[in-house]
């Protein structure tokens, strides 16, 4: 079985964070103390994935490939490639056709955040699966703004459905997809929305009619936030804030989550540290290094 890849989805012109995105891509803009984009990394390196495609707008990939070069320091490996037009998230399948080359693959959305006590569990249930997709729901108030999932009673899903008007259950879809060898072949089958996009809803909806949709919940314990609005990326932003200074555990740093997963060496994490020891972040990756070589330290 091939190894799973992973696709960063950062396309998007970020029309409800304007002025803020008429310069800048919105997966750059920060989220605390890091790019929005370092969130959704993280994700994919925690879910063991080292072969990565970052597809963006031809006009924001040069400063995503500035912002992350090869993606030596993280001990993976970038292919950047661009997005002409915003056609839809299943679009990314038929970018990254040739690249995938029949291998099973990770999507995450470069825009959204999870952060989960079993996240790492979560999803290397999700990459041992060969058949089929999994996708995460989680309970929200707006479910509106999203794709929504309903159940049966037993939990098995019934329907999906982007952005209904009139939503009947409050679990929106998070924009973390997996997806089994056959993606591209399942993303060909995907028509144009009314809103003329390639939905990645639609894509889902193919695994679900199949029988092998697999939805996981993520429960009370786990945060998800997307950062589209102003409000949802403050409100990201002030929860990496607490979680970082009240518990001294970092989020979303793609160097911690490489060190975890055996990516990069402990010398490795400390030079990325020390590349940045102005700051708190930098500080906290250098500690981590400290930690792991003393670990008498951290027990009573
Ligand atoms: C997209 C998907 C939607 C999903 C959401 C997660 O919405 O179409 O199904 O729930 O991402 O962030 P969009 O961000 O394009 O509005």
């Amino acid at each position: 079985m091939p190894q799973t890849k992973g696709i960063l989805l950062s396309g998007g012109s970020g029309t409800r964070l304007h002025p803020m995105t008429l310069a800048a891509s919105k997966q750059l803009l920060p989220v605390y103390d890091k790019p929005m984009i370092f969130y959704p990394l993280s994700t994919l390196i925690l879910a063991g994935i080292r072969d990565i495609m970052i597809i963006t707008t031809p006009h924001d990939l040069p400063q995503f490939q500035r912002l992350l070069g090869d993606g030596k320091t993280f001990g993976v490996q970038f292919t950047y490639r661009a997005q002409p037009s915003p056609d839809g998230i299943a679009q990314a399948f038929l970018i990254a056709e040739d690249w995938l080359a029949g291998s099973p693959c990770a999507l995450a959305l470069g825009d959204n955040l999870i952060f989960a006590d079993r996240l790492e569990f979560m999803l290397f249930n999700a990459t041992r699966r060969q058949l089929g997709a999994t996708v995460f729901a989680y309970q929200v108030r707006d479910p509106e703004r999203y794709g929504v999932v309903t159940f049966d009673e037993t939990g098995r899903a019934l329907d999906i459905i982007e952005k209904p008007k009139n939503p009947e259950s409050n679990w929106a879809v998070t924009g973390l997809y997996f997806y089994d060898h056959r993606v591209c072949e399942m993303a060909h089958k995907v028509k144009p929305s009314a809103r003329g996009e390639l939905e990645i809803t639609d894509l889902n909806h193919l695994y679900l009619e199949e029988g092998t949709l697999q939805v996981d919940h993520l429960d009370r314990g786990c945060a998800w936030l997307d950062a589209g609005t102003p409000d949802s990326l403050m409100q990201a932003g002030t929860f990496v804030q607490a979680i970082q200074s009240r518990q001294g555990l970092l989020v979303g740093s793609p160097t911690e989550a490489a060190f975890r997963m055996g990516f990069i060496s402990v010398d490795q994490l400390r030079e990325r540290g020390e590349s940045m020891h102005k700051t708190a972040l930098g500080q906290m990756l250098i500690k981590v290094a400290d930690g792991s070589k003393h670990p008498s330290k951290h027990k009573k």
